[in-house]
């Protein structure tokens, strides 16, 4: 009686888990999903229209990093899905005692939690947890790897803007060496057709041989690496994960590289302004630059929310695709980067 009981149980757990862990390993139909359910959630959550319940589940939210704008929007997007969620710090963790992050993944798989979001600043985080966990896992942040919600966000802030990525040229400025956000965005508006630009000093962006194959251009001037783009994504300036000597000083490279009133005729005139936050006023772009109508700095934000329900849903969707938190070599990489 008993065994035929065990047995039932073990049987429900068979389905294979869904990851979100890098917009590398994504299709360009996968994106397009995304990119389509997130204006859908929008759609419904603005006009006030049922929103599908994803019922009982407990999403766990580990936060190892500082966040304002991913952390609310991912509590945002589970509440309007119905979903309960479980908060964890590394301070108020048992990782403060010592315990690996192998072991407190693992634990919370046996306290049955449903699903992981989670930032952390090693980069490949988020794939160890997926592989402990046994997904369904949502990669907020893993160091300098990746942030595929912020990107999915960025890209449908463009659409609304642009109505397309196909033939975009997008230039990503600033601190791209330690930028996550950088390479989340590089992956996905390549796949998507977009030119894709990396403009800043040499310290903060990788040589060709060092950004591997990671699909844009490098510019080391801003004038000729905005020249005529269609958006600019600007980067803060990640002390935390600097060493020393990398910049001279931040009022040198605000000289050199900011986005302002005047540095911006050099994009086309109906450039879209972008920063995924948080900002630093007066260092990567100016008030003008930030406030203005070409700004999209608030609609990038309240856009965080409808991508993240679309990754909620698509992560307890049905799986065909098996899991994909497992590096593989990217096909769609076309473009190998070059230096200008
Ligand atoms: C970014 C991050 O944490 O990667 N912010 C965000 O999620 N909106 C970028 C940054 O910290 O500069």
């Amino acid at each position: 009686m008993v065994r035929t009981r065990l047995s039932s149980i073990k049987k429900g757990r068979a389905k294979l888990p869904r990851n979100l862990t890098a917009i590398r390993l994504l299709h360009k139909e996968e994106i397009c999903e995304l990119l389509d359910s997130s204006a859908d959630f929008k759609a419904r959550v603005i006009d006030g229209k049922a929103i599908p319940s994803l019922g009982k589940k407990v999403v766990g939210m580990l936060f190892f990093e500082n966040s304002t704008r991913t952390r609310v929007s991912f509590e945002q997007a589970a509440h309007y899905l119905g979903l309960k969620t479980a908060n964890f710090s590394a301070a108020g963790s048992s990782m403060s005692k010592g315990e690996t992050l192998k072991d407190t993944i693992l634990t919370l798989r046996y306290e049955r939690l449903d699903a992981l979001v989670m930032r952390h600043r090693a980069s490949g985080s988020a794939t160890l947890a997926a592989r402990y966990f046994n997904g369904p896992v949502l990669n907020a942040g893993d160091g300098q790897h990746e942030h595929p919600t912020q990107a999915l966000g960025d890209a449908l802030t463009i659409l609304e803007r642009k109505g397309s990525l196909d033939g975009l040229t997008v230039s990503i400025v600033g601190d791209v060496e330690h930028s996550r956000v950088a390479r989340s965005n590089a992956w996905l508006l390549s796949k998507m057709g977009a030119e894709v630009r990396f403009v800043g000093p040499r310290t903060l962006v990788p040589t060709p041989q060092h950004i591997g194959m990671l699909p844009g251009e490098v510019f080391h001037d801003l004038q000729s690496g905005i020249q005529g783009a269609d958006v600019i994504i600007c980067l803060r300036l990640q002390k935390e994960r600097m060493q020393e000597g990398m910049l001279s000083s931040i009022g040198e490279y605000a000289k050199l590289y900011q986005i302002n009133r005047d540095t911006l005729r050099y994009a086309k005139p109906d450039c879209v302004v972008m920063h995924p936050g948080p900002i630093n006023r007066g260092v990567e772009l100016d008030d003008a630059a930030a406030d203005s109508e070409r700004s999209a700095i608030t609609a990038q934000i309240e856009n965080g929310i409808f991508v993240r329900m679309a990754a909620l849903n698509w992560v307890f969707g049905e799986n065909d695709m098996g899991p994909r938190a497992v590096e593989t070599p990217d096909k769609s990489a076309k473009k190998a980067v070059k230096a200008k």
